[in-house]
């Protein structure tokens, strides 16, 4: 089966001459929720803008179920609906005609039955006749999801989904995300929040400086990168390490009451037992241990970090 989207060797230099995408290769299968998680300036909303047809790519492919985004951008463009990041209204219309005015765009019939569902699981069906002008933030927000999904794509990109959303909306997203999944929706996000792609995603990207640094489940992701800190409660405080504990990339916390060891769990040894034995060698005593996996935001900052230091 041909991936939702296809994208080989995908780059960007804006006029100013700044490189904002280097050689992206990415499939996203159809039906899976993916999320391109990455900080500010990574690249996000330029590698959706291309797939869209937003922005002008400056090398590479993408193919939108299988067709070509510029020899066969019609098709490529039916098929897909954006939320954006930025808001950007017809601020005079009503909601009722706009949405029904983008479903027209994409050439596809007036079907106000469908338009009235999406309306009323965005909790929009009260303002149907408000002018969009009128609206609060979050209601436009709603307004660009619904005019995202007037020509019924199969494809949903949404941008920032929810940065600066209220909690509600958010919810209502989700349950959004969530049903436009059952239905076989592809749905690819992005965000520079990990809890957002912890929650939503089946598999995550992770970009930065126009790099696709890897692609994972999000188990599988979890599971090999996973790190796990031990904690250990002394018995009395220290004021440092003995030297005799140099080299197990020990930390001290708490004010000299904890000492903190970070380990691999994938890895053939964790080296747990040489520490424990060092530190009976050096008479360190401890009271209580606790160990804690690391979440995707351990992960993910180490990655970056690590992306950093290549970089010098
Ligand atoms: N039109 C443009 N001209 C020049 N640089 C741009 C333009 N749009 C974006 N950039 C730069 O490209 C980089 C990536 O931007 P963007 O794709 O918006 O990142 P993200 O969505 O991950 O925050 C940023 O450094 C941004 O300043
Ligand atoms: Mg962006």
């Amino acid at each position: 089966m041909t991936a939702a989207i296809s994208i080989r060797n995908l780059s960007k230099t804006y006029a100013s001459g700044f490189e904002a995408l280097k050689g992206v290769d990415l499939d996203v299968a159809r039906g899976e929720i993916f999320a391109l998680l990455g900080p500010n300036g990574a690249g996000k909303t330029t590698l959706i803008s291309i797939v869209c047809g937003l922005v002008n790519a400056s090398g590479g492919s993408v193919a939108v179920n299988g067709h070509d985004i510029v020899r066969d951008y019609r098709a490529a463009r039916a098929a897909i609906g954006l939320v954006p990041q930025e808001l950007a209204t017809n601020a005079f219309e009503s909601v009722w005609a706009d949405v029904s005015f983008t479903r027209g765009l994409f050439g596809r019939k007036p079907d106000p039955a469908y338009i009235e569902k999406v309306l009323r699981q965005l909790s929009l069906w009260d303002k149907k006749d408000s002018k969009i002008l009128a609206l609060s933030g979050g209601m436009k927000r709603r307004v660009l999801i619904a005019k995202a999904l007037a020509h019924e794509p199969d494809i949903l990109f949404l941008d920032e989904p929810t940065a600066g959303v209220d909690v509600e909306l958010r919810r209502d997203m989700w349950n959004l995300v969530r049903d436009l999944r059952a239905a076989g929706v592809t749905i690819v996000l992005t965000t520079h929040y990990i809890e957002e792609a912890e929650e939503m995603a089946d598999r995550i990207g992770i970009i930065t400086r126009g790099e696709l640094l890897l692609v994972k489940e999000k188990a599988a992701l979890m599971r090999d990168l996973g790190r796990k800190q031990l904690t250990l409660q002394l018995n009395s405080p220290i004021d440092a390490l003995p030297p005799g504990l140099d080299g197990h990339g020990l930390e001290l916390a708490a004010e000299g009451g904890e000492i903190v060891y970070s380990y691999e769990t994938g890895g053939e040894r964790t080296g747990i037992t040489t520490l424990l034995r060092d530190l009976a060698e050096a008479g360190i005593r401890f009271r209580d241990l606790q160990t804690r996996q690391s979440s995707l935001e351990d992960i993910f900052v180490r990655l970056v970090n690590e992306n950093r230091e290549a970089a010098r």
